[in-house]
């Protein structure tokens, strides 16, 4: 298939473009294009086919329901039921980084729901996806461009690579603003499923109420020794070993020393620690932001662990950072890129290497 890319302009997108891209979509096409979180891969969520398309190219299990894009609170309505409760608050919050999960209106599509009654709503806040939506008059459903179990695609570099051949078109408009995906919550539940830019205290003001979090979504840090590694957590994952270093990242050099078979590994966390770690312990790193900016982290998160496959490393370590805020989203995606392999001391990254 030829891959028409159309490069766009992230904040005036051009009309003409965004012109071609909404009629790849009102032909039941798949197109590719920048939200304010990642890249998504989307088509028309009231067409079946065009929507089952989206599950082949990404590889997708088909019980892995979509997210459905919207540019106005009435196209909301017509794919799900916003709570009479909520909706003056959704209407103050949107568009933002933030998916409701509602109940779903009949109209759309089993495909796209994964037949479970419910939707993911969101409207995204980024100029392009807002100007495409629109103009091709339907709700685009869209998850993540990545094929499955990889990293999102937060540019459009990276989505040329994961999808051309595989899609009608990709807007090219450079790099997504935060790098990570929404923040999905249930508003039945009132629960968070998916930490993500719009962060645990931001939802608590927005709605007046704070939201529930299960304590694995939250991520919170397993104190200990090793936790032995769940494979099928695996997301967002290198094809390179990754390992999260529960300690502060000064303290790795010495847990290190004395392994004798020590595979050549490469350090993924903040400039702060790299600087450190390349001294010290004389490994690779993979410098991700200021440990002072976590919004900045976010953002060269999915890169950096792509660029650990390109190190000829053996093995990724990476530095733990503060759940707070943003920080949530970054260790919920690091959990699962390592699998959930994570290490406190010597003695544990030894049990780690030997498994
Ligand atoms: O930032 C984002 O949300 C990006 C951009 C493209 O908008 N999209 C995205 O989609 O991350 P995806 O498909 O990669 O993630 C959607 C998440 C999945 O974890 C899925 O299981 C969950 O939302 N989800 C979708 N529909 C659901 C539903 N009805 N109930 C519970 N979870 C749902
Ligand atoms: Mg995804």
């Amino acid at each position: 298939m030829k891959t028409e890319i159309l490069k766009v302009d992230p904040v005036e997108p051009e009309n003409w473009q965004i012109g071609k891209a909404a009629s790849f979509v009102n032909a039941g096409g798949l197109v590719v294009f920048p939200t304010e979180t990642v890249y998504g891969i989307g088509a028309d969520a009231f067409n079946e086919g065009a929507c089952r398309k989206i599950f082949e190219a990404k590889g997708r299990p088909g019980d892995n329901p979509l997210i459905v894009h919207v540019s106005s609170i009435e196209m909301a309505q017509e794919v799900g039921e916003l709570p009479q409760e909520y909706i003056d608050r959704i209407r103050r919050v949107w568009p933002s980084p933030v998916t409701f999960i509602v109940k779903a209106n009949k109209r759309i599509p089993k495909t796209v729901t994964g037949g479970l009654g419910t939707v993911a709503l969101r409207m995204p806040a980024h100029p392009v996806a807002l100007a495409l939506i629109s103009k091709s008059g339907c709700p685009i459903a869209a998850p993540s461009a990545n094929p499955s179990s990889k990293p999102s695609a937060t540019n459009a570099g990276q989505a040329i690579k994961y999808f051309d051949g595989k899609v009608d078109c990709i807007i090219d408009s450079g790099r997504a603003f935060f790098g990570v995906e929404s923040t999905v919550i249930d508003l039945d539940s009132f629960t968070i499923l998916r930490p993500g830019p719009f962060t645990f205290d931001e939802i608590g003001n927005a709605f007046g109420q704070k939201p529930h979090i299960s304590e694995v979504t939250r991520g919170r840090r397993l104190s200990g020794t090793a936790v032995s590694p769940g494979t099928k957590y695996a997301h967002y994952a290198p094809d390179t070993r990754m390992l999260l270093f529960e300690r502060d990242a000064a303290s790795l050099a010495e847990v290190i020393d004395g392994i004798e078979d020590m595979p050549p590994f490469a350090f993924i966390g903040s400039n702060e620690s790299c600087g450190l770690l390349s001294k010290e312990a004389g490994c690779s790193t993979i410098a991700l932001g200021s440990a002072a900016n976590l919004y900045e982290v976010a953002k060269n998160l999915y890169d950096g662990i792509i660029a650990l496959d390109s190190l000829k490393v053996k093995l990724g370590i990476s530095e733990s950072f503060d759940e707070n805020g943003v920080g949530l989203a970054i260790m919920n995606r690091l959990r699962k890129a390592c699998s959930g392999a994570s290490f406190w001391d010597h003695a544990g990254l030894v049990k780690l290497l030997e498994s």
